[in-house]
């Protein structure tokens, strides 16, 4: 006789999980998503942007770094979840300058595609307006650091898998940014390749391969066409572009 797999349910939902899983983890395991934008399949756990907080049998907890446990109740799309989600976000977007209507990745973005998720109708908060440093010296990846939403996916990625460590996080809480490893502090001296992953893996417009720009018309893009669009789809839009890249 076989022993009982384990399960937990997620919004009422009962499905499978295993020993060591995330809730995020066994939630995508079973085909389910929950809200997330710093979270990524392939890199560690960093909990940075806390858009996946969950309540588990009534505690809150981040779902990329909470280990899942058999039989637990994990709430996450409730009104007061996604009241917090859509805060959340508000802060994201007025703490830089995100103006979809003009950024390449309108349509193909995380943050946009979370707003449209939980219902962010407007900034509800006084925009910052930052000023902050445009780096186009590399002959093949832009950075603009108005649209960084301090995910550190770019340096999880350049350090886990490239093994490069070209970005950093540098500076606290308002004054945090992202720094660049090479001698005169710009992308263009660094280490960085078009086909690394962190060149493709930032969840906004922050980082963008030059020379594709507007390939698809906004208006036809992903989040144009299906409100549904999912972190999880990016992410895969993410890989695809890179497979190109690499030839
Ligand atoms: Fe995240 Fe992009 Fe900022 Fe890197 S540049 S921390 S990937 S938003
Ligand atoms: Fe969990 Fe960002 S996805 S904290």
């Amino acid at each position: 006789m076989s022993a009982a797999r384990a399960t937990f349910t997620l919004d009422g939902l009962e499905l499978p999980c295993e020993p060591g899983q995330t809730i995020l983890e066994a939630a995508v395991a079973a085909g389910r998503t929950i809200p997330h934008l710093c979270w990524h399949p392939g890199l560690g756990q960093s909990g940075a942007c806390r858009l996946c907080t969950v309540r588990v049998d009534g505690q809150l907890g981040a779902a990329c770094t909470t280990r899942v446990r058999p039989d637990s109740t994990v709430e996450c799309r409730t009104e007061e979840l996604d009241d917090r989600r859509r805060m959340l976000l508000q802060m994201l977007f007025v703490e830089g300058n995100h103006f979809c209507p003009g950024c390449e990745k309108s349509g193909d973005c995380a943050l946009q595609a979370a707003a449209y998720e939980v219902g962010m109708t407007g900034p509800h908060f006084e925009e910052f307006f930052p000023s902050r440093p445009v780096d186009a010296s590399h002959p093949d990846v832009w950075l603009d650091l108005n649209r960084c939403i301090l995910c550190k996916l770019c340096v999880r990625a350049s350090t886990e898998v490239d093994g490069k460590g070209v970005f950093a996080i540098a500076g606290h809480g308002i004054h945090a940014h992202v720094i660049v490893d090479s001698p005169s502090g710009r992308l263009g001296d660094s280490r960085l390749a078009v086909t690394d992953l962190a060149a493709h893996i930032c969840p906004v417009g922050a980082i963008l391969p030059k020379r594709r720009g507007f390939a698809v018309p906004i208006g036809q893009r992903r989040a144009d066409l299906e409100r549904a669009t999912t972190p999880a789809h990016l992410r895969a839009l993410a890989d695809t572009q890179r497979q190109d890249d690499r030839g």
